[in-house]
């Protein structure tokens, strides 16, 4: 089944509440985590997530794009996120293992996330031991309304295969540039979790939106 994450870091910093209400028919809700370091860019943190928390019911799958995310699970989790996902390139493997490690603990979802120039094949080691989500970034991280990369939909396919042969419950997620156009071709490619900041919260109707991408390509 198809999820629709749409992405808050496209909503009204002000108003996230009444942005949250505007798309009752989303499934999950996108949470962008920036450090200013991982990326260029600074978005929100623990405090934000912990609001959030007590104005929604929804499932928060929480990006985060931040060095070093071991040192932040235990934050995040308590503050409220259902999901964390944590990019490979933010810290060496073991820390990356020890940061799964920690959302275990804590009982929230684990993913990793992919940077468009992370090959495919290093998410084997991480299904081998059992992941909820694995993120291909469609864009590279950082901002919001950025073109779709399609050189992306071959590692969605592979990745796709890697999923079914080790872990076939793990959920594929992306992440940039998905709109009506580019949802049936990562939908092809085999992802089923379509996150989306521009192509909904930037369109008059948002609820609409969330439901134009889930019948994309259908
Ligand atoms: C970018 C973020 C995305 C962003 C997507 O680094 O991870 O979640 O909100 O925005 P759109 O859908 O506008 O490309
Ligand atoms: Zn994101």
């Amino acid at each position: 089944m198809i999820k629709i994450a749409p992405s808050l870091l496209s909503a009204d910093f002000a108003n996230l509440q009444r942005d949250i209400e505007r798309v009752p028919n989303a499934d999950w809700l996108h949470v962008d985590v920036m450090d200013g370091m991982f990326v260029p860019n600074i978005s929100i943190g623990v405090p934000v997530v912990k609001s959030l928390r007590a104005c929604t019911d929804k499932f928060l799958d929480v990006h985060l794009m931040i060095e070093k995310p071991e040192r932040y699970i235990d934050a995040f989790a308590k503050a409220g996120a259902d999901l964390l996902s944590v990019h490979l390139e933010a810290d060496l493997p073991p820390a990356i293992h020890r940061a799964l490690d920690r959302m275990e603990e804590n009982g929230v979802k684990k993913g990793i996330v992919l940077r468009p120039i992370t090959g495919a094949e290093a998410v084997i080691p991480y299904l081998k031991r059992g992941l909820d989500l694995i993120l291909v970034m469609t864009v590279e991280p950082g901002f919001g309304g950025q073109a779709f990369m399609s050189d992306m939909l071959p590692k969605i396919e592979a990745i796709r295969g890697y999923i079914n042969q080790y872990c076939p419950d793990c959920d594929l997620e992306v992440d940039g540039g998905i709109d009506p156009a580019t949802a049936p071709l990562v939908m092809k490619a085999g992802a089923n979790v379509l996150v989306a900041g521009s192509a909904v919260f930037g369109k008059p109707d948002p609820a609409a939106a969330v439901e134009a991408l889930r019948s994309a390509g259908v």
